[in-house]
């Protein structure tokens, strides 16, 4: 039977689970989004997005859900803590184009745990229930919820989470195997992860810490999870999900980039960043991807330091250029 709903068709069988961009507030912005849709992630999920700053009408807000072109299907996460505010805002991206509507209750950081939101819902499984099924029942897309382990080792409510989730019609439940109190320390709990997706029928996304396509198949094998969510992997090098989706496939290593394909996508994705945010701001904000781009390379630190210093575009291409240019010249020798 053909379908056009979006969990359905994620989940569908296939010889490797889904690889999905993680959310990540500050960097999963459109151009990034299509960067990682075109490196074969199978579903990437908008910046967090505060649903009163929605409701506000602060326009920032808007930019954050925006379609990154070719994705097929937009994910837009969420965060608030309020059922009636997050119903609203849930509605307004399905208007402007959401596919999927992800509720953030995972995020760790002050600024938004103080306000009830994020990983503060953990502690609150009777208003995270409401908010899901409040969301669900208004939505006119598949709902889906993201969660840590827990608030802290005292109290790893992550089964009773996934379970809330399931009866409230949620879809999809990705789990980072942290608790709140850990925020990014240690390493996550991939068991924890297992223990989850054994209590529910409903997909489950495992994420944290995946950074190889060895990792990513050990994991996926000893989890059984539904997908893997990649976040802090994708910083600087978007093809990490064609890496895996082809180790996955054939158990072989992808071939890796090279230096030229590499130069081509990070000049692209500098412009594209000026396109989508505007001339300026779009130049300050890609300087931090042109640092991740170029982590690793010799001479890479005073490259940086160079581009952070220059207020003109055309000089950072000009740089990027010589120092290409350079590392070719370099590796002949
Ligand atoms: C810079 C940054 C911003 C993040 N912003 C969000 C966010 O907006 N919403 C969310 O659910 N998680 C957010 N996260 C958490 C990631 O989605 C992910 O759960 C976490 O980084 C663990 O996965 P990883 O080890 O693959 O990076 C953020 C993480 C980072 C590093």
């Amino acid at each position: 039977m053909q379908t056009n709903d979006p969990i359905t068709l994620l989940f569908a069988p296939r010889a490797r689970p889904p690889l999905i961009l993680a959310p990540m507030a500050g960097v999963t912005d459109a151009p990034f989004r299509a960067l990682a849709s075109r490196f074969g992630a199978d579903l990437t999920v908008s910046e967090m997005i505060a649903s009163q700053a929605l409701i506000r009408g602060v326009g920032k807000s808007f930019k954050l859900g925006e379609r990154a072109g070719p994705e097929s299907v937009l994910a837009v996460q969420i965060a608030g803590a309020d059922p009636a505010a997050m119903v609203q805002a849930a509605c307004m991206q399905v208007e402007r184009g959401a596919g999927i509507i992800d509720i953030n209750m995972g995020c760790p950081v002050k600024k938004i745990v103080g306000t009830g939101a994020g990983a503060a819902l953990l502690r609150d499984e009777v208003l995270a229930g409401r908010i899901m099924e409040s969301v669900v029942r208004a939505a006119a897309v598949p709902v889906t919820v993201k969660i840590r382990l827990g608030w802290d080792d005292q109290h790893r409510n992550g089964i009773a989470m996934a379970r809330i989730a399931e009866a409230a019609g949620i879809r999809a439940i990705t789990v980072h195997g942290r608790t709140r109190a850990q925020m990014y320390s240690g390493m996550a709990d991939w068991e924890a992860i297992a223990e989850i997706k054994s209590r529910v029928t409903i997909p489950v996304i495992g994420n944290g810490d995946v950074t190889t396509p060895e990792q990513a198949r050990e994991w996926w094998k000893k989890s059984g999870v539904d997908g893997i969510m990649i976040g802090r992997a994708a910083l600087g090098r978007p093809w990490i999900f064609r890496e895996i989706a082809h180790f996955l496939e054939t158990g072989q290593r992808a071939e890796p980039l090279t230096l030229a394909q590499r130069q081509a996508v990070i000049v692209e994705h500098f412009h594209a960043m000026m396109r989508h945010h505007g001339q300026r701001t779009g130049h300050l904000l890609a300087r931090k991807h042109l640092g991740w781009f170029t982590r690793g390379f010799p001479n890479g630190a005073a490259l940086r330091d160079q581009i952070n210093h220059t207020p003109h575009p055309e000089e950072v291409l000009v740089l990027l250029e010589r120092f290409f240019a350079g590392l070719v010249t370099e590796r002949a020798a």
